[in-house]
């Protein structure tokens, strides 16, 4: 294991976490906003209904998985029979639907491995991202709030973490560096993996939810209502617990041998996965496995250099808690 230094963090460590926690409490959604998402969802809704008015509209992504800022899009999965016609023909036909009801900046992105039509709203100003019949997602967006509803420091910790990323640049995949579902999964597996744990792993429990996907069984524990106890042992402060989730990714994760898992609750190693050759785009420089696509690679898209950035940012990161005077400013300092 590769371990540079064996610290604990620095003493006054929680004094850092009021400051954590109003930043937290700032980047929160504001009712107002969800009222707007709202207003989006119903006007979509009916644009959409006139060509298919069997479609059902399913929200995912941060505007349902509890994750979501006021910075965040609104994410839309249209479950529907598109009958002979292909989901490229599909979303083209989509956005032509979406032009003439007065959407802006409408374009259909079908060559993305989720193909997507992108356009905004004008009343809210939002950006919205539709696919078609990608079930998937709306799978893991429920898995993801229900992760949610175990433990407070989850959102607390993905909160911050995603800010964190997105002012320090490595919130781009299309630059090579993570999407916010992978940071997301990154907190997951770490709340898991302390001692005692924060989170348990719910695929690994009795299945009380299943969704079946493209033949793939999505099936976990859902009555996380008898789980709000599960963390309780565990006394560490959110500002503890950013330290050591930078400290992890920088200094003690196996990036050679290791996935980690929230399906396992645990990291497994490339070997089991087959994840040890570069096949095609996929690098598995930095493995995080989709929690029902097992096949996915969330780190995919990180290179060699792109790597070595993220890994200096988490070592930033852990540094700046560690030593710096006034952390919760300098963490966030944009990078430029
Ligand atoms: N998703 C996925 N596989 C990926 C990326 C995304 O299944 N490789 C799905 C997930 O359901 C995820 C959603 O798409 O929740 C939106 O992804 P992303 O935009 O990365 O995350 P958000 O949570 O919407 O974050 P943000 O607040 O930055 O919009
Ligand atoms: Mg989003």
């Amino acid at each position: 294991r590769m371990r540079r230094w064996q610290v604990e963090s620095r003493p006054e460590i929680d004094t850092f976490t009021p400051g954590l926690l109003a930043l937290y409490e700032s980047l929160k959604p504001s009712e107002e906003h969800k009222s707007k998402q709202n207003q989006l969802v119903d006007s979509l809704t009916k644009s959409v209904s006139k060509e298919w008015p069997d479609a059902q509209l399913h929200l995912y992504g941060s505007c349902a998985n509890s994750f979501g800022t006021s910075h965040s899009d609104v994410d839309v999965c249209l479950e529907m029979e598109t009958g002979t016609e292909s989901t490229a023909e599909a979303l083209l036909k989509l956005a032509d639907v979406l032009r003439s009801d007065n959407f802006d900046n409408v374009e259909a992105i079908t060559s993305a491995r989720v193909p997507i039509v992108r356009m905004s709203d004008p009343a809210s100003g939002f950006s919205c991202d539709i696919c078609i019949n990608n079930l998937f997602a709306v799978a893991n967006t429920k898995l993801l709030k229900d992760y949610a509803q175990i433990d407070q420091r989850l959102l607390q910790l993905a909160f911050l973490v995603k800010h964190w990323a997105k002012l320090r640049g490595v919130n781009e995949t299309y630059r090579g560096t993570l999407s916010s579902y992978a940071y997301v999964l990154m907190c997951i597996n770490f709340l898991q993996l302390r001692e005692p744990k924060i989170l348990p792993c719910l695929q690994a429990m009795e299945q009380t939810f299943t969704m079946n996907v493209d033949g793939t069984e999505c099936a976990y524990f859902d009555e996380v209502h008898h789980l709000q106890d599960f963390g309780a042992d565990n006394k560490e402060s959110i500002a503890e617990l950013l330290w050591a989730f930078f400290h992890y990714w920088a200094f003690d994760h196996d990036y050679r041998r290791d996935v980690i898992s929230v399906r396992m609750g645990n990291t497994i190693s490339k070997q089991e996965k087959n994840w040890t050759t570069r096949v095609g785009n996929d690098r598995h420089l930095m493995c995080i496995e989709d929690p029902f696509e097992t096949g996915h690679d969330l780190g995919r898209v990180v290179d060699r250099q792109t790597l070595r950035i993220l890994r200096e940012e988490f070592e930033r990161a852990a540094g700046v808690l560690q030593y710096n005077d006034d952390p919760c400013v300098t963490l966030f300092e944009p990078y430029d």
